[in-house]
């Protein structure tokens, strides 16, 4: 079967699934106060939603990312993942995995390690329990300490993704850093996103360049650059005195877009080709009109056909420029 390949000669190994809109916080970058979210009628049957995700490994996708909003709230999540593993048994997947905000973890860890999950990456952008109610709106950090602990316990790796927000969390660099040391856990930090109407939080104001970032952690530590890469955007280094890995993903001081592998599918059948873009690509028209997946598979083509070269985000000129209205929640970043 001949792979997904953009015009940009960028071959689409990557697919990231939003299976709910809904989510049990609201992070303030990522969601308004007052979402609404689509009638449960609207939303594709897990069976479509198996089937979908099974033509894009038939053509080539080696990467699965399940998100939502917050995965783990859609009913019957594991049936899902039960249905995906079974390309991982094929080979055909090499990775099945997931973003979580963590609060669900405690219950779903041990059952996503059975069914072939390796490694999950869990928000988390304070240690701070008010800030954490304060950031997720109502979310309590102790729910999710304990399903970050339950995801180790289960033999799952965790990445934990910070946002950097200055004002927030600056001071909390260090704890973080240590708290993932002392568990062993990966950390990546992420410049925020232009994303959502709701940008009256400040989104300039809130802007930390992770090269100020990292500035601030090679004051006091030793960083190598490491070439490994996971699939995903970030660039790594090592910490020398700890050995711990920290990530970096810059789409605002460096942008990785040349190199982007990934498209994203939202509950829907909508087909997203970049985050930072509105064009999208109706999956559910041609998935309803026919059992038979031929239509289905060039419906497929002619969107990853449509690729752009990358996003417009930028806030260079003191202002923010490229800005997306569609809240990140709705594709799951
Ligand atoms: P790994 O498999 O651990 O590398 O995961 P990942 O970084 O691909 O996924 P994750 O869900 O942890 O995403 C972390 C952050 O990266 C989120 O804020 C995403 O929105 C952002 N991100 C992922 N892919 C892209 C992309 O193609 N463009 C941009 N601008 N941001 C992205
Ligand atoms: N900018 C950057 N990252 C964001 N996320 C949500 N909204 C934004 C934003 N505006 C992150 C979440 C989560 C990942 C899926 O996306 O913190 O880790
Ligand atoms: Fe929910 Fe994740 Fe968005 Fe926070 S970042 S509101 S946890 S979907």
């Amino acid at each position: 079967m001949e792979q997904l390949v953009d015009p940009f000669a960028r071959r689409i190994s990557y697919l990231r699934v939003s299976v709910t809109d809904r989510c049990d916080f609201r992070c303030t970058y990522c969601m308004s106060e007052h979402m609404t979210f689509l009638p449960k009628a609207e939303l594709l049957s897990l069976e479509e939603l198996d089937r979908l995700c099974s033509a894009f490994v038939r053509l080539g996708v080696e990467k699965l990312r399940i998100t939502g909003g917050e995965p783990l709230v859609r009913k019957g999540i594991l049936t899902f993942f039960e249905a995906m593993s079974r390309h991982l048994a094929s080979g055909a997947l090499k990775e099945l995995t997931l973003t979580t905000n963590g609060s669900q973890l405690a219950k779903f860890a041990r059952p996503l390690a059975d069914l072939g999950v390796r490694r999950v990456n869990v928000s988390l952008d304070t240690l701070d329990p008010a800030k954490f109610a304060e950031i997720t709106r109502w979310g309590r950090l102790p729910q999710v300490l304990e399903g970050i602990g339950a995801a180790k316990a289960a033999g799952l790796r965790v990445k934990i993704n910070a946002v950097a927000l200055k004002g927030f969390n600056e001071d909390e660099l260090f704890p973080l850093l240590d708290w993932c040391a002392t568990e062993g856990h990966d950390l990546t930090f992420i410049e925020v996103m232009p994303m959502g109407e709701d940008m009256t939080a400040g989104r300039l104001d809130q802007y930390w360049p992770l090269k100020d970032l990292r500035a601030r952690l090679a004051g006091r530590l030793t960083l190598t650059d490491l070439a490994e890469r996971t699939g995903g955007p970030a660039r790594y280094v090592r910490i020398e005195e700890t050995g711990q890995k920290v990530g970096f993903i810059t789409p605002l001081t460096h942008n990785f877009c040349e190199s982007c592998n990934r498209v994203r599918l939202t509950c829907t059948g909508q087909l997203y080709m970049c985050l930072g873009q509105e064009d999208v690509a109706d999956l559910r028209a041609p998935l309803r009109a026919s059992p038979a997946d031929a239509a289905l598979d060039q419906a497929i083509r002619a969107a990853i056909a449509r690729k752009p070269k990358g996003h417009d985000f930028d806030y260079s000129r003191q202002k923010v420029q490229g800005q997306i209205t569609r809240h990140m929640s709705h594709t799951g970043g």
